[in-house]
């Protein structure tokens, strides 16, 4: 009880210091292991949410927070060579991935560049794009703000699409680092800032406060295969989920922390047998419609 209130008054002390945790140096160094681990499995969901925008050649797509590229060469097989894709990522270690896998599209107009989403949009003129996608970070933004820069870069009857993790997701690994934290709250160094969606009612009300018209909301569940302990801090280590959550400790204790976190989830195994690992999420598209 006594940690749970020292943890509590650290995280009010540190949301009220904004001393907030950034994901960018987890996501320098998951940038390589990202596509065997992150885009194997989820990639398949953000394919599914492109299939439902209608990205055709000729178009001018923005894609905000485009890590290791994957969406964005599927963007660019849409449009068949010709048109302009521009990209944004805070990390360079994961744009460096990204500007390889995308070099081969000579014909495109690419603008690949390191910077923060809501500082890019800021500078963006009005009505710029025919279509906008953000997948897995719209939890790093203020999402109502952003889907009004969104609203205002979109041209007449442009598109955006959204995929992002759910707050339920990944819940045995997140309990088992609530638990250890709460156990011991000298780890905490800094607030997490993120928004995660509790369900897609969530996204279609950030689409609505954007003054962007829903045109299709739907949500899922990726299993992720473990079998050990071992295995699951893998997964979130080299798929980046725990990007922003290990700069919210204290970074020269990060091994003594895992090591916590992986008792944990052993005393899991233990009890239930096995370890139930799955990666929800909410998608949507919506419109810029004008009357
Ligand atoms: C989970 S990855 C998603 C990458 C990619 N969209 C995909 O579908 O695989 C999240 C990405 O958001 C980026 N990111 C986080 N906060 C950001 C910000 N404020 N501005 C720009 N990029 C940001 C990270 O660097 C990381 O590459």
């Amino acid at each position: 009880m006594i940690n749970k209130i020292k943890l509590l008054s650290k995280l009010g002390w540190y949301k009220m210091t904004q001393k907030y945790a950034n994901s960018s140096q987890d996501y320098d160094k998951a940038s390589g292991d990202y596509d065997t681990f992150f885009s194997d499995k989820m990639g398949r969901h953000s394919i599914q949410l492109l299939n439902k925008l209608d990205i055709k050649p000729g178009q001018d797509v923005l894609e905000l927070a485009c890590g290791t590229g994957f969406i964005t060469n599927e963007i660019a097989k849409r449009l068949e060579g010709s048109g302009s894709i521009t990209t944004v990522d805070q990390s360079q270690g994961m744009l460096e991935v990204a500007k390889a896998k995308l070099s081969s599209y000579s014909t495109l107009k690419l603008n690949m560049q390191q910077n923060d989403m809501m500082r890019f949009l800021g500078q963006t003129p009005d009505c710029h794009f025919n279509t906008v996608v953000c997948g897995w970070a719209i939890c790093y933004t203020n999402p109502v703000q952003f889907m009004r820069e969104v609203n205002r870069v979109l041209k007449p009857n442009g598109q955006v699409g959204i995929i992002e993790t759910r707050i339920d997701s990944e819940e045995l690994l997140m309990t088992a680092f609530e638990k250890v934290l709460s156990n011991d709250p000298s780890y905490l160094r800094r607030y997490i800032n993120i928004k995660l969606p509790s369900n897609s009612d969530v996204l279609k009300r950030w689409f609505l406060k954007g003054d962007l018209n829903t045109t299709d909301l739907w949500e899922g569940e990726q299993p992720i295969p473990c079998v050990t302990s071992e295995d699951a801090l893998e997964w979130i280590l080299r798929s980046g989920a725990a990007a922003g959550f290990l700069d919210v400790i204290d970074r020269t204790r990060e091994q003594e922390m895992l090591g916590k976190i992986k008792e944990e989830l052993d005393r899991t195994l233990l009890e239930e047998k096995k370890l139930r690992l799955s990666h929800t999420y909410v998608a949507g598209v919506a419109s810029k419609e004008i009357s």
